[in-house]
């Protein structure tokens, strides 16, 4: 049979041709994002039901239509993640040397579940590993995963968790965990998805600065227990997702030990901030916790795809995805297989889209830029203060911050500030979140994005404080 060659293989002339078009599209839309000509959200009247026009059929196309469709239909549209005007949610800008790094990994796609297969690959992936235990001070013998993200890595704990306690399926009706209401939404999916859904939910109360109360905490446990219940699991918050309140780890890692349970800490978004000096004592107990979570994707500033999980017991992991391979394998492992140690076998190398911006960028830039954060979030807390009939939420123990217009009134307050909150999302200029905090309707901004400086800040002050005024002229006393 005579060669053929496949159409799926590009000569070298025509990737570079490929990528300078794709790096076109790239530079086009990153100057419309960086140079405001694209709001930080806004949607289509066909809400992205264009893209629907390019089928996916026998026949390929030509890939400018393919990359315009793209351009047209899904970068134009929707939110701006990366925009320095976008203030909702968790949004980290995402580093473009994070961005070569996974360009690089998809091309030449090292296989790196193994050991054998790609040694140094599986090194540094415990090198990222071993600098986020490090920093966290977990003594050795920990051992962890990178994960498309938070949520999986939740997925992984709450398995770890379920592994070490020695208790059958039959009693997972027995079992406790302890969380608050401000709990992200992961956990209560990694326990569903863990084969835990008949677990009890307790949610804890939480004090005047929004962690888990853990007095009432103690409480429940000791009550749990004379009802013969099970306490199995405490999940704890660095930085919750709507407020960033962050929970006293070492007073909880007190009452985890006293009645050992297993202590996990959902740093998603808070963990990084363990490379700003002034905020260390937020981590002083996590050393003391079963399992982390910490997501790159949000305070490492790299783009969507990227969270680590760590767990203490290290071996615990080997006891939970370890199982005999279909293939035979000839090299002793110097270091242990991701593979063994994790629910994914074929995967992205994604310890490159972290390895290369820290060493590139050196990991000092990104302790400056989350200092940045920090200063812009009380910076711009501080200024809400000031601005006549504004009324702040808890200080910001990272970087959300909350506030809303007072009335004086709180019926009146949430419709006025509902009101507010679609005229900042109809002005354009700023995309932010809402929240719901004790019955009261409360503008929300996190302070995240790589590219927002304080000049931004400022802008959006005053935008603030012009559709204030506007607002309030239309609606009359
Ligand atoms: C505190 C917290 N934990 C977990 C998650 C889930 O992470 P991911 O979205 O990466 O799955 C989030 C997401 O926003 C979060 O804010």
């Amino acid at each position: 049979m005579a060669d053929v060659q496949s159409e799926l293989e590009l000569d070298e002339n025509t990737r570079r041709l490929y990528l300078s078009k794709v790096n076109e599209i790239v530079e086009e839309h990153m100057r419309s994002v960086e140079g405001n000509k694209l709001k930080p959200y806004g949607l289509k009247s066909d809400k992205g039901a264009g893209i629907r026009n390019n089928g996916i059929d026998e026949h390929g196309a030509d890939l400018d239509e393919i990359l315009n469709a793209v351009k047209d239909h899904v970068l134009h549209d929707g939110l701006q993640s990366n925009h320095s005007n976008n203030f909702a949610y968790l949004c980290p800008g995402g580093v473009f040397s994070s961005a070569l790094a996974s360009y690089l990994a998809a091309y030449t796609n090292p296989y790196v579940g193994s050991f054998e297969t790609n040694p140094a690959g599986v090194r540094m992936e415990h090198m990222v590993i071993d600098w986020v235990a490090g920093m966290m001070g977990f003594p050795a013998g920990y051992a962890g995963n990178i994960t498309p993200g938070g949520s999986n890595a939740t997925l992984l704990a709450v398995t770890a968790a379920r592994e070490n306690i020695n208790v059958r399926c039959g009693d997972y009706n027995r079992l406790v965990v302890y969380i608050t209401d401000w709990t992200h939404q992961c956990f209560r999916k990694a326990l569903f998805t863990a084969g835990l859904k008949e677990t009890v939910i307790r949610k804890v109360p939480v004090d005047a600065e929004y962690r888990m109360d853990v007095k009432i905490l103690k409480a429940l446990i000791a009550q749990d227990i004379e009802e013969e219940l099970i306490p199995f699991m405490i999940g704890s918050t660095i930085g919750t997702a709507v407020i960033g309140a962050v929970d006293a780890i070492g007073r909880i890692a007190d009452v985890a030990n006293e009645y050992g349970i297993w202590l996990h800490v959902d740093a998603a978004y808070g963990g990084f901030f363990v490379l700003v000096e002034e905020l260390k004592d937020y981590f002083n107990d996590v050393c003391r916790c079963d399992s982390i979570i910490v997501d790159p994707h949000k305070s490492l500033f790299m783009p969507f795809g990227y969270g680590i999980f760590i767990v203490k017991k290290g071996k615990i992991l080997q006891s939970c995805f370890r199982h005999d391979s279909l293939f035979v394998t000839t090299m002793q492992d110097e270091e242990e297989s991701p593979v063994n140690i994790s629910i994914e076998r074929t995967k992205p190398f994604r310890a490159l889209g972290l390895w290369l911006p820290l060493r590139l960028h050196g990991v000092a830039a990104f302790r400056r830029c989350l200092e940045e954060k920090l200063c812009l979030a009380r910076y711009m807390y501080r200024s809400l203060k000031e601005i006549p009939g504004f009324r702040v939420g808890p200080y910001p123990q990272l970087t959300i911050v909350l506030f809303k217009y007072d009335t004086g009134n709180e019926t009146r307050n949430n419709d006025i500030n509902r009101e507010l909150h679609n005229a900042i999302l109809k002005d354009g200029h700023f995309y932010i979140s809402s929240a719901i905090i004790d019955n009261n309707f409360f503008l929300r901004t996190c302070i995240l994005n790589s590219r927002s400086h304080r000049n931004v800040i400022d802008e959006f002050l005053s935008t603030l404080k012009k559709l204030t005024t506007c607002l309030l002229q239309t609606l009359g006393p």
